[in-house]
């Protein structure tokens, strides 16, 4: 291995038909019910030594564009969307290592009965549970929980910063040591070991202990993704991986050095938390293979444009439909995804809408990488030097056995010659894999 290897995780965009429309997917339009893909994709990618899958989620239908739900159902734009604790399930019924991480809500679940369902996933899969804690950010989402509307942005991570600690203390509230399973006196749990909470603040209320145990890992792996400072704040206090959605090398190292500068504020060491740049690689047996694929995937981005803006307004609470694409875009404020909106804008003036799209998110995410298996192995390296790390997490389009196939047997194997990832999982939790260097 060279001196300091690198992390990989896979953005998974939902539970879902995910690349409905895309070549390679067989009968996904009918299957999808059944997640034998995403069973598959776990085993492919703990065979490539992957730390973690990350299920995003959302939990209502797309209504921005135009107002109508029209376009989402068409084109399956994150709907029809499983429950992510099932399929996280599943997968960790069918691997032994690799880290699993379902997205919740915070507006969703109440801590309790969130605090208990990722105990139990904890549980089931020995130690390989994270958690992607979002505050949400769709009005229609909270409708659908009985809400008028989400709070304002920065008051959810107010709120998430009190859920936190309320999630932690529940947790906590088995102390190692409890559960004895003594056949000969009859004692399975120690009850001086488990303790109530009685957790009364601002937001939230609870009384503890938790009824379903502790984790096996004490406290289960928490990934966020908040790009906005006020994001970024409760990241550094409270993940041990982020999700980081930046534009370019130079954005990349800003955005880490300023999570590690927050981490060491807080009293936290910053090599505990491992930050993953989503990356988008494009494949090819040959150069020229993937340059052409880079033009198919820029031609197919140009024909979904009202897709990808349907998408776009989805998480900002923005009606794209209403603007026409040959003009300049005016400027925008949302209470959704604030970094998506500020990285989508910031290129803006003098572009129309369907000059910004053109190039928005099409064949880079954070950092752009096309080539053979090897080339792209190099690229990932460079990126790696020049940011200082931790790693990367894949979000493709396209997911279908095929783009596995080339990640798992192109892709990684190249990278693992190059000694820049992991051939073997050294532990049996999720945890002590993410944070093993
Ligand atoms: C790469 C990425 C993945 C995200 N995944 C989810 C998700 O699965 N579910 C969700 O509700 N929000 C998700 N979010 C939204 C964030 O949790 C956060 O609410 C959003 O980025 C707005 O925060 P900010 O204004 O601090 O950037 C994601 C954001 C990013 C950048």
């Amino acid at each position: 291995m060279a001196a300091r290897p690198f992390h990989l995780g896979w953005f998974l965009q939902g539970s879902s038909v995910q690349a409905w429309g895309e070549p390679w997917t067989g009968h996904i339009g009918t299957t999808w019910m059944v997640p034998d893909l995403f069973l598959d994709m776990a085993r492919c990618l703990e065979r490539a030594c992957f730390d973690y899958i990350l299920l995003e989620d959302s939990s209502y239908v797309g209504e921005s564009f135009n107002g109508s739900t029209e376009l989402y159902l068409k084109h399956a734009i994150a709907v029809p969307r499983q429950d992510p604790s099932v399929v996280a399930s599943l997968m960790t019924a069918v691997t032994s290592r690799i880290g699993i991480v379902p997205t919740f809500g915070t507006y969703a679940y109440p801590p309790y009965l969130l605090a208990r369902l990722v105990a139990t996933l904890d549980q089931v899969s020995q130690g390989r549970i994270g958690w992607n804690a979002v505050t949400g950010s769709s009005e229609f989402a909270a409708m659908n929980f009985g809400m008028k509307g989400m709070p304002e942005h920065d008051l959810r991570y107010d709120m998430a910063d009190e859920y936190m600690q309320v999630v932690r203390a529940l947790w906590n509230s088995w102390e190692p040591g409890a559960i004895i399973a003594d056949r000969n006196s009859g004692v399975l749990v120690d009850h001086t070991k488990v303790h109530a909470v009685n957790h009364e603040g601002r937001f939230y209320k609870t009384r503890g202990p938790l009824n379903s145990g502790p984790c096996p890992q004490g406290q289960p792996v928490i990934a966020q993704a908040g790009g906005s400072p006020r994001g970024r704040q409760f990241a550094a206090q409270h993940a041990d991986t982020i999700v980081a959605h930046t534009k370019g090398i130079a954005a990349a190292k800003v955005y880490r050095d300023d999570v590690r500068q927050r981490m060491a504020a807080c009293g936290r060491d910053p090599d505990k938390c491992k930050v993953l740049f989503l990356v988008a690689p494009i494949i090819g047996q040959t150069e020229a293979e993937a340059q052409e694929r880079k033009r198919m995937r820029l031609e197919r981005a140009r024909q979904q444009i009202p897709q990808r803006l349907a998408h776009l307004g989805k998480i900002t609470n923005i009606d794209f439909g209403k603007f026409d694409l040959d003009q300049p875009l005016g400027e925008l404020k949302t209470n959704g995804h604030q970094q998506t909106l500020d990285q989508f804008t910031a290129r803006a003036p003098g572009k129309t809408l369907r000059e910004l799209m053109e190039d928005y998110n099409t064949t880079a995410l954070s950092v752009e990488l096309v080539g053979t298996p090897d080339s792209v192995a190099a690229q990932m390296a460079e990126a790696m030097e020049q940011t200082g790390g931790d790693g990367f997490l894949f979000s493709l389009p396209n997911v279908s056995r095929r783009v596995l196939a080339e990640i798992e047997d192109g892709l990684v194997p190249a990278l693992q010659a190059r000694g820049l990832t992991r051939a073997a999982y050294t532990h049996k939790q999720f945890r002590d894999n993410l944070l093993e260097f």
